[in-house]
């Protein structure tokens, strides 16, 4: 397998990167955070620069493409709506192009978030509504990767967590890093998620890119849970004070940009088409924070 991963400098596609198959050539790109000699085959790249990207693909010949790239947070998104459009959306848009004319398969990474979180357990059929400016930008590339057909993967991921490999970071470790250092950690109590261990999602990420399928699939963790409830099994697990850990609303605690309330996944057709079984909490914690 030859395999491109954009993003390596960041949470998941740091992971996705080293754990990578034997025996394939993997490449990451990176821009800001150079993710250091761990990393041997990585390519600092704009991914804003189209001619840089197409020059950086007819060089490697990847058969392959995987799209972990973005301005994944949602509060930056929402102040930035430019950069978040131009990266999120434009990026993917030139990569499906790119994907289009060399016939390469792109593997994209989506976001729960195209979702308004009002009825949750929410599967592929369902329509998205997205509350926010992130999950806009990420709907409006999903289109570009369908776009691709039988080249095409979309995989939405539900919330994400783990240490970082190379870079990034993840709600986990925000929540070990704020109390660790004896400050209270904020948690919208009223938003429920599937879980997903990055490791978990890492060889979910590789059974995808060595099977054939297309479209689009669901990936999250399989005990869907409120943030208070994940926090406190974090705490237990890494012995934090979990008074530090404070319920709060999420209009109360972000005015400024929605959140969907219950943005769970039915995972039936993950469970249908990977070998790789998907994680309950506690399974996926220790696999993480070992
Ligand atoms: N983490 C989650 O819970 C979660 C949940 C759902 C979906 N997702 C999606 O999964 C993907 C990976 O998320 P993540 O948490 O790993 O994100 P992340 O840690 O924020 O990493 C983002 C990566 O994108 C790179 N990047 C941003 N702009 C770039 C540009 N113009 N040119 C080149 N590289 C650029 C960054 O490079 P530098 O740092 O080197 O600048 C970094 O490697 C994203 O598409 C995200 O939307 C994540």
């Amino acid at each position: 397998m030859r395999a491109l991963i954009t993003g390596i400098s960041g949470f998941i596609g740091g992971h996705l990167y080293a754990s990578a198959p034997p025996g394939g050539e993997i490449w990451g790109t990176y821009l800001n955070a150079d993710p250091g000699p761990d990393a041997a085959r990585a390519l600092r790249l704009d991914l804003r620069d189209a001619f840089a990207l197409e020059a950086a693909v007819a060089g490697l010949r990847p058969d392959l493409i995987i799209h972990a790239a973005a301005w994944s947070r949602v509060a930056f998104c929402e102040a930035h709506p430019a950069a978040a459009r131009e990266v999120n959306t434009g990026v993917t848009a030139t990569l499906a192009q790119i994907c289009r004319r060399r016939r390469l398969r792109l593997i994209f990474l989506s976001s729960d978030m195209v979702f308004d979180g009002e009825k949750g357990h929410f599967g592929e059929t369902d329509e998205p509504r997205p509350l926010n400016l992130y999950g806009r930008t990420k709907l409006a590339a999903e289109r570009f990767v369908a776009e691709l057909r039988e080249l095409g993967v979309i995989v939405r991921l539900n919330l994400v967590y783990g240490p970082p490999r190379y870079g990034g970071s993840s709600f986990s470790e925000e929540v070990i890093r704020t109390v660790r250092a004896g400050r209270p950690y904020s948690l919208f109590a009223d938003q429920r998620r599937s879980f997903l261990s990055v490791q978990n999602l890492a060889a979910c990420l590789w059974e995808i890119a060595r099977g054939d399928f297309s479209g689009l699939i669901h990936l999250g963790g399989s005990e869907p849970a409120d943030r208070v409830v994940f926090a406190r099994k974090l705490a237990q697990r890494m012995g934090l004070d979990p008074t530090l850990l404070i319920p709060s609303s999420t209009s109360a605690a972000s005015p400024a940009v929605r959140y969907p309330r219950d943005n769970t996944f039915n995972l039936a057709l993950a469970r249908r088409i990977l070998k790789t079984p998907l994680l309950n909490l506690d399974d996926g914690l220790a696999l993480e924070y070992p």
